[in-house]
């Protein structure tokens, strides 16, 4: 009867996993998608819990990751995002691989014959994604906080060393599969060592612009080190969750990396603009670059009947969204046509931007993606790039040599005046020069995105009625 009700909590966990992704996969639904998700993770965990031994312990370690949860997902600035997905990923590569070496010293159901080998090697598959997810998580999260470089470190003959761990890997499995007294443990702790080396030596390679792949792809490896746990535990729930996570984060990283011209493999083999001899340099570039003020944007945005706003990281780190959004509503108001651009890993995670904008209550629908709006550029007055470099970069087009060549970009060069909010000349996430700043049609508005775009709402402010709110615009 406990069984039984305990399957019926599991199926409809799973069901509501399920619906959870397809909302969160619409901006309009996926508050709902994220409350679904939480509901089927409260049942999850109530159903697990009854059935398990030491009920006060259980209750108490969830109460407790609860509440760290609850604190640190609370407190983390919208910017800081990929590293706590990055740390959580780790996570749970380290829950698979302590799982596998419980259950490996002191397995949870009685087996026999054909069946311990099948459990070794459930163990053996899911200790090794579990490392790799692990360091190379780690690696991750010190990439995106700057505390390892964060271009592609290529060590000599990694090719040859990659495959000689590959191999170590794979010989090991025979002694942990066959051998008796402590040679499979010795085996099972030599593997679980070059695995994580394994780990930190592939993420280390890849740098720049791939960080973005690198993230989701290590999001998938997660899933698939759940379900590995969910085999070696024989609970249908992980092993149902595992695959949910494990494939959406594949398709995730398909994605990614179809919007910026990349394959898996160049990815994952590595070095975004690295060769082992150093970095490939792209064309040099002339001119100077013509800075404005903010009373020169109001002038160009009064004159325009169609402007097009392109946010990117910068944004994020200033918290422009708010200003972006009243500016919209004032020029809308005006019954100029307003548009975003996004591009697809626009800021530091997927749909970054969206979840900025519509929290500053953007409407949806003058949301496009850059491949629905990239055509209407040469029609357009003025470009507002508020904050964003690597998207905007007209050498990914016509550089063959750029570091990001072949990756599709905002062609926002051919809007008729370009204005680039940004700090200073600093380049992008990928480390590369951006020649759009030099152009005769670009000009630069220095200084912070939020001090700068309260700056032109408020001179236009004073020119202008009371605007009608943005949705109805
Ligand atoms: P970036 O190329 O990273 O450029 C952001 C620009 O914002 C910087 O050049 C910086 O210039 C400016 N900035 C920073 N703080 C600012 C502030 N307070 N006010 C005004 N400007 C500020 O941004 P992007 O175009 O969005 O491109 C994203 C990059 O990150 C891509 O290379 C992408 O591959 C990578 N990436 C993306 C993801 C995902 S999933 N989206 C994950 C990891 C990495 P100044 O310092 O001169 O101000």
């Amino acid at each position: 009867m406990e069984n039984n009700l305990v399957t019926t909590a599991y199926i409809v966990a799973s069901a509501l996993f399920i619906l959870s992704l397809a909302g969160l996969s619409q901006p309009e639904t996926a508050k709902r998608g994220n409350l679904l998700g939480i509901l089927g993770m409260a049942i999850a965990f109530a159903a697990t819990a009854a059935i398990s031994q030491g009920y006060p312990i259980q209750i108490g370690s969830i109460g407790l990751g609860v509440l760290i949860g609850v604190l640190a997902a609370s407190r983390v600035a919208m910017t800081d995002m990929p590293e706590m997905v990055a740390l959580l990923n780790s996570f749970v590569g380290l829950a698979a691989v302590l799982v596998g070496f419980a259950e490996y010293l002191q397995p949870s159901a009685a087996l026999s014959g054909g069946d311990v080998i099948v459990h070794r090697v459930e163990i053996y598959i899911g200790v090794f994604i579990g490392i790799v997810t692990f360091t190379g998580s780690m690696i991750a999260v010190a990439k995106l906080r700057g505390w390892v470089p964060s271009r592609a470190v290529l060590l000599p003959a990694r090719h040859v060393l990659t495959l000689g761990m590959l191999g170590a890997i794979a010989a090991l499995g025979v002694p942990f599969l066959t051998a008796i007294g402590d040679m499979p443990m010795i085996a099972l702790g030599a593997m679980t060592a070059i695995a994580g080396i394994f780990g930190i030596v592939i993420v280390m390679a890849i740098g720049g612009a791939d960080m973005a792949v690198v993230i989701s792809l290590l999001n998938s490896y997660s899933g698939l080190a759940s379900a590995a746990a969910g085999f070696m535990l024989n609970n249908d729930l992980l092993i149902i969750t595992g695959a949910l996570v494990g494939s959406s984060g594949a398709i995730l990283s398909y994605i990614m990396c179809k919007g910026m011209n990349r394959s898996f493999i160049n990815v994952v083999l590595g070095g975004f603009g690295e060769t082992a001899s150093g970095t490939v340099k792209s064309a040099a570039i002339e001119g100077s670059a013509t800075s404005t003020t903010t009373g020169e944007v109001v002038d160009l945005l009064a004159n325009a009947q169609s402007v097009v706003i392109v946010p990117g990281y910068g944004m994020a780190v200033a918290q422009a969204q708010h200003a972006v959004a009243e500016i919209t509503r004032l020029l809308r108001g005006q019954g100029k046509q307003v548009r975003f651009g996004i591009h697809p890993v626009a800021g530091r995670m997927p749909g970054h931007m969206n979840v900025l904008l519509a929290e500053a209550n953007v409407p949806y629908d003058i949301v496009l993606e850059m491949d629905e709006i990239n055509d209407d550029l040469t029609a357009t007055d003025v470009v507002l790039v508020v904050g964003a470099n690597d998207t905007v970069n007209p050498s990914a087009k016509y550089d063959p040599n750029s570091p990001i060549a072949g990756m599709p970009v905002m062609e926002v060069w051919e809007a008729s005046t370009v204005v680039v909010l940004k700090r200073g000349m600093s380049s992008g996430y990928a480390g590369v020069e951006n020649p759009l700043f030099f152009n005769d049609n670009t000009l630069m508005l220095f200084g912070d995105a939020k001090t700068n775009v309260n700056g032109i709402l408020a001179q236009l402010s004073t020119t202008n009625a009371p605007a009608p709110a943005l949705a109805a615009a």
